[in-house]
């Protein structure tokens, strides 16, 4: 089965006809009306560059980045400050994150890495009590939860390398946003509502997100941010190294202390971005630059995609029983190497080689049986745990130069700790709990880890965080990536699988079912939308299926013929793709 029924036309002659139409009609017709015909599915178009965030206000903001001239990585790191006001429960100042860049003009492909990294005063067994057990109440909502935020210096350095505009220039969207205030999307509301409890013990958390009575604000009402739009012009007049060494690293320095949290002005001015090598393979011709350590997600989509090469999965189909069951195994193996090798390089030996190498992908998939599945037991024990809610955020953006950005930054859980930071008016993340807090005790997202990813001075945490761009022939061709804790390599490889091997249009690839498995817990977790069939046929092959919620938010983008579609993903209300 293929998504694409009939006519016969694949994606490339469709958007072929796109051109065709624009010079051989005198009353010209929007391109998205004539492009695709047929399909459910329809992507945002245009031809001269694209913009695909989880939040409308961004995507406007940095849309309009480029239509005055500005590049992709000008309108990312717009967009990136405009999220920290308008979406508060993953956009931040107070996290970190990675952006990948690619310029098809110099050929090169490089990743921003500024993921937060652990106090220097942070030890191996702080997040364990007396008796030597994980207490996840610590690593989650205290202010020993938050890593040294890295995204000011990220943005700033992204900008710097790579852009045109001035560091005031990209965040006067934002301080305006945050100044003036914004109608209060439904999502916004809910948001609060949902987690009320947990921002309001802290001062900074009421002031910012309850009124004055400490109750909540309603869907339209004008939301204002005035101690952020100060702590985002000091830095707008003295630069990133305000927020690292001037009053907002006095203000996160005090509230620190003043709550028994580790981290010390020292180790905000110690903060520093790296420059990182993505990193790469190949799948069916296509060139795969994805996010490298401190992220397992780009080892683990070129591990993946090694191992899934070699079935023909285009023809087995979307979806169906024998490619659920593939994709399944694949992820298994990748995730219980995940457990064991991957953490910070700047601190451990990762055997990256070893992991993307087709050497190693033949000898997993000589593993693999189309008859049965593999128990995870036997590929490595441990303990299962419950996903928790949660928000990241990923955008992509493309100029018409030939420069493409992938970006996904985060504070970890929605809203982070919780805790926004009195006088600067920003949350802090709740990073530290993507380190492994003791062997074998699962994260959040149900992810072991063991020695490679313990708690260390200075050392960055191990993300799953995917940022991604595929070239081919040398052109920028997909940009893409996602939120959703463990489930962010997945739901990305799953946007490549449905580009490259079920021709599906951005659009579709990103809104259709997707499916997970984190090799431990033992199951295919689904989302709605698998047939019971299907599912009757995984279970008769020993998978144990279990359909939750909707996974990940895989804002994306492809480039074809020169012409850009833009997907935004429906799982987010406030989602949206924008061409020029
Ligand atoms: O870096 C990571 O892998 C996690 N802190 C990401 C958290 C996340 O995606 C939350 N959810 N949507």
């Amino acid at each position: 089965m293929r998504i694409r029924f009939s006519p016969p036309i694949n994606r490339l002659t469709t958007l072929a006809c796109v051109s065709v139409l624009a010079v051989a009609t005198s009353t010209a017709v929007p391109a998205q009306q004539a492009i695709l015909e047929g399909e459910r599915f329809h992507p945002e178009v245009s031809e001269k560059g694209m913009v695909a965030t989880s939040h409308f206000l961004a995507s406007k903001v940095a849309r309009d980045v480029l239509a005055d001239g500005g590049n992709a990585v000008d309108a990312a790191v717009t967009a990136g400050f405009a999220l920290a006001v308008t979406q508060p429960r993953s956009g931040n100042i107070g996290g970190g994150g990675f952006m990948l860049v690619s310029d098809e003009k110099s050929g090169e492909v490089v990743a921003i890495d500024y993921r937060e990294k652990a106090p220097a005063a942070a030890f191996e067994t702080m997040f364990q009590n007396d008796e030597g057990e994980a207490v996840s109440e610590l690593s989650r909502y205290t202010h020993n939860a938050s890593g040294v935020p890295g995204t000011v210096a990220g943005l700033a350095m992204a900008l710097e390398k790579y852009g045109t505009l001035s560091l005031a220039e990209a965040l006067a969207p934002a301080i305006r946003l945050a100044e003036d205030g914004f109608a209060l999307p439904q999502r916004f509301v809910n948001g609060i509502r949902d987690i009320r409890d947990r921002l309001e013990p802290w001062d900074g958390s009421r002031k910012k997100f309850f009124k004055e009575d400490g109750s909540l604000y309603q869907v339209g009402e004008v939301f204002k941010q005035p101690d952020l739009a100060a702590t985002l012009k000091r830095i707008a007049e003295q630069g990133p190294q305000e927020f690292y060494e001037g009053k907002t690293a006095e203000l996160i320095a005090t509230q620190m202390e003043k709550n028994g949290g580790l981290m010390t002005m020292e180790d905000l001015a110690n903060y520093e971005p790296a420059i990182r090598e993505p990193s790469h393979g190949t799948y069916r011709g296509h060139d795969i630059y994805a996010m490298s350590p401190p992220s397992s997600g780009g080892v683990h989509i070129v591990q993946m995609l090694n191992i899934l090469e070699n079935y023909d999965i285009g023809k087995t189909g979307f979806n169906s029983a024998n490619t659920i069951h593939v994709m399944a195994e694949a992820m298994k193996r990748a995730y219980a190497d995940r457990s064991e090798y991957l953490g910070d390089t700047d601190f451990v030996e990762v055997p990256l080689k070893g992991i993307t190498s087709e050497g190693y992908a033949d000898e997993l998939r000589s593993q693999i049986s189309m008859d049965k599945a593999t128990p995870s037991s036997e590929i490595a024990p441990g303990n299962p745990l419950p996903y928790e809610s949660n928000e990241t955020t990923h955008f992509s953006i493309a100029d018409g130069n030939g420069m493409a950005v992938s970006n996904t930054y985060t504070i970890n859980f929605s809203y982070g700790s919780g805790i926004v930071v009195e006088g600067a008016g920003f949350l802090l993340n709740n990073e530290m709990d993507d380190f492994s807090a003791k062997p074998g005790v699962p994260n959040a997202y149900g992810l072991l880890g063991g020695e490679a990813n313990k708690v260390e001075p200075d050392k960055r945490m191990l993300s799953s965080m995917t940022p991604t761009i595929v070239k081919k022939d040398g052109k920028n061709f997909l940009v893409t990536g996602s939120p959703g804790g463990s489930r962010i390599i997945t739901t990305t490889l799953q946007v490549l699988m449905n580009v490259i091997d079920h021709d599906m249009n951005i659009q579709t690839a990103v809104s259709v079912p997707r499916i997970h498995h984190q090799w431990l817990p033992d199951e295919i977790r689904i989302e709605q939308g698998i047939s019971p069939d299907t599912i009757a046929l995984l279970e008769s092959l020993g998978h144990t299926v279990s359909q939750q919620e909707a996974m990940g938010a895989a804002q994306s983008l492809m480039i074809e013929d020169g012409v850009f579609t833009g997907g935004a993903d429906p799982r987010r209300s406030t989602s949206s793709a924008m061409g020029l």
